[in-house]
C-alpha cells in the first residue's frame, strides 16, 4: 500500500490525534485556583517571605507529590494541610501545571557561605541536576530561600519529613554544611 495515496483528510486527522497533549492539565484553571495561594507563595509563585517556598518553575511532578502528601498528612504542616485538604486531583494537576510554567526566580544567599556550599554540592547534582533545576520527582533547589532549605534539610535529618533518599543524605550533613549548601543553592539562578 502506498502511504502517499492516503486521503488528505485521514492524514490530517492522524496528525491532529498525535499532536494532542498527553498531559491535559488546564493552565487557565490552575491560574484561577492559584489566587488562594499567592498570599503566601507570592505573585506567580515568587515568594518574598523565606518561610514560604518559591513555587515558580518547580517541577510539576514534585509539586503534585507534595500537594498529595500534605493532603494525606504524610507531609505535615498545619498551613499547607488545611490548604491541600480541599484540592481535588484536577485542582492539583492544574496548580502544578501553572506554577511549574512560571519563570524561575532566585532568592539569593550569603556569598561566602555559598562558596563553601559549592564545594560540597556535587553529591546533590546526581538527583537534583547539575544546575539544581530538578527533574520529575526531584525538586528544583536553585533559587529557593535558604531558610526554607535549611528547615527542610533539618526535618529530613530529624525524620519529621519522610523520604528514604533525603533522610539518608541529610543524616550525613552537619549544621554548618546544611547552612552552606542552602546558601549555595539559594544563590543559583
Ligand atoms: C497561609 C500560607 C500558605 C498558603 C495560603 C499556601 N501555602 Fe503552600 N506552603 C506554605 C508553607 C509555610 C509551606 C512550607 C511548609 C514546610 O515548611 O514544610 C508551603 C509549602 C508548599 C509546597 C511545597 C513546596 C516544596 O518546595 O516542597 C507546595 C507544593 C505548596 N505549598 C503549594 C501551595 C498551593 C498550591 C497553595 C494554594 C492552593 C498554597 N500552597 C497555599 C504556606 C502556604
Ligand atoms: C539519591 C537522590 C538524591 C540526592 C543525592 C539528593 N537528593 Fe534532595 N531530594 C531527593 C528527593 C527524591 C526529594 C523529594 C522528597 C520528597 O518527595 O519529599 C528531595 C528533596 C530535597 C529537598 C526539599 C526541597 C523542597 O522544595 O522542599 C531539599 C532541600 C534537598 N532535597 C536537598 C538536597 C541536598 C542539599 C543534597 C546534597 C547534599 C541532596 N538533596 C541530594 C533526592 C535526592
Amino acid at each position: 500500500m502506498n502511504p502517499l495515496k492516503y486521503p488528505l483528510s485521514v492524514s490530517l486527522l492522524l496528525a491532529s490525534f498525535w499532536a494532542a497533549p498527553v498531559f491535559a492539565a488546564d493552565l487557565n484553571a490552575g491560574e484561577k485556583k492559584a489566587a488562594t495561594c499567592l498570599g503566601c507563595h507570592g505573585p506567580k509563585g515568587k515568594s518574598s517571605n523565606a518561610q514560604w517556598p518559591n513555587l515558580a518553575a518547580q517541577q510539576s511532578m514534585y509539586l503534585i507529590n507534595q500537594m498529595k502528601a500534605f493532603k494525606s498528612g504524610t507531609r505535615s504542616n498545619p498551613m499547607m494541610q488545611s490548604m491541600a485538604a480541599n484540592l481535588s486531583n484536577d485542582d492539583i494537576d492544574n496548580l502544578a501545571a501553572y506554577f511549574s510554567s512560571q519563570p524561575p526566580v532566585s532568592a539569593g544567599g550569603d556569598p561566602d557561605l555559598a562558596k563553601t556550599g559549592k564545594a560540597k554540592a556535587s553529591m546533590c547534582f546526581g538527583c537534583h541536576g547539575s544546575a539544581a533545576a530538578g527533574n520529575g520527582q526531584f525538586p528544583r533547589l536553585a533559587g529557593q530561600h535558604p531558610e526554607y532549605l535549611i528547615k527542610q534539610l533539618n526535618s529530613f535529618k530529624a525524620g519529621v519529613r519522610k523520604n528514604g533518599l533525603m533522610q539518608a543524605v541529610a543524616g550525613g550533613l552537619s549544621e554548618d554544611e546544611i547552612k552552606a549548601l542552602a546558601a549555595y543553592f539559594g544563590s543559583l539562578e
